[in-house]
């Protein structure tokens, strides 16, 4: 079986998914289905996006870092130089472990570069239009075919509600 590529990504109305250093918005639920969703998968990630995590790679699932900085290394993480080189990576543990899926998490850098390659998007629409300058890449709408679409009204201590979305590449 094909391992699919995918990104998962969670995106305000106005395309934000940063600040920077952190996310706008903070809702334990939606981060819960991140979760569930790379759970055992190989999770692709831009450096700088690792480095929100506070030095804490996602347990249970390969964390696959890109790095141009050759110096850079951290514990229980495989550190990459490319995009190419992370999607083999991710590519080779799936083939050792069966699992069907690589997970591209961002951010906005990975997402732009991995998009050409995903055949599928898990995109969390976060019902807020908050400040930020960092947001999700264009993509034309008509290559894709949603699969999945699931309000979720914010829970105590959620600062929004947000809609979960699955797109496959038709
Ligand atoms: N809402 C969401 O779902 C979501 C998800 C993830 C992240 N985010 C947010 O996105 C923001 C971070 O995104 P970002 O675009 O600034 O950074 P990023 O994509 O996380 O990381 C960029 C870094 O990745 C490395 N990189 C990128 N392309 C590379 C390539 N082709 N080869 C080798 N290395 C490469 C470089 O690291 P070096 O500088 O070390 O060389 C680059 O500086 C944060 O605010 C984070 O909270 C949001």
């Amino acid at each position: 079986m094909k391992t699919k590529t995918a990104l998962i990504a969670a995106i305000a109305e106005n395309g934000v998914i940063g600040t920077g250093d952190d996310m706008p918005w903070h809702i334990k639920s939606e981060l819960m289905y991140f979760m569930r969703m790379t759970k055992g998968k190989p999770v692709i990630m831009g450096r700088k996006t690792f480095e929100t995590l506070g030095g804490k790679p996602l347990k249970n699932r390969p964390n696959i870092i890109v790095t141009r900085d050759t110096s850079w290394h951290h514990k229980g993480v495989t550190t990459t130089h490319s995009l190419e080189d992370a999607m083999n990576t991710a590519r080779s543990i799936c083939a050792e472990t069966g699992c069907d899926e690589i997970m591209v998490a961002g951010g906005a850098e990975i997402y732009k570069q991995a998009l050409p390659f995903a055949d599928r998007l898990y995109l969390t629409e976060i019902h807020l239009k908050p400040e930020g300058s960092i947001t999700f890449p264009p993509f034309d709408r008509a290559g894709w075919t949603e699969t999945k679409r699931e309000f979720h009204k914010a829970q105590d201590g959620e600062t929004a509600d947000y809609t979960i979305t699955v797109l496959e590449k038709v």
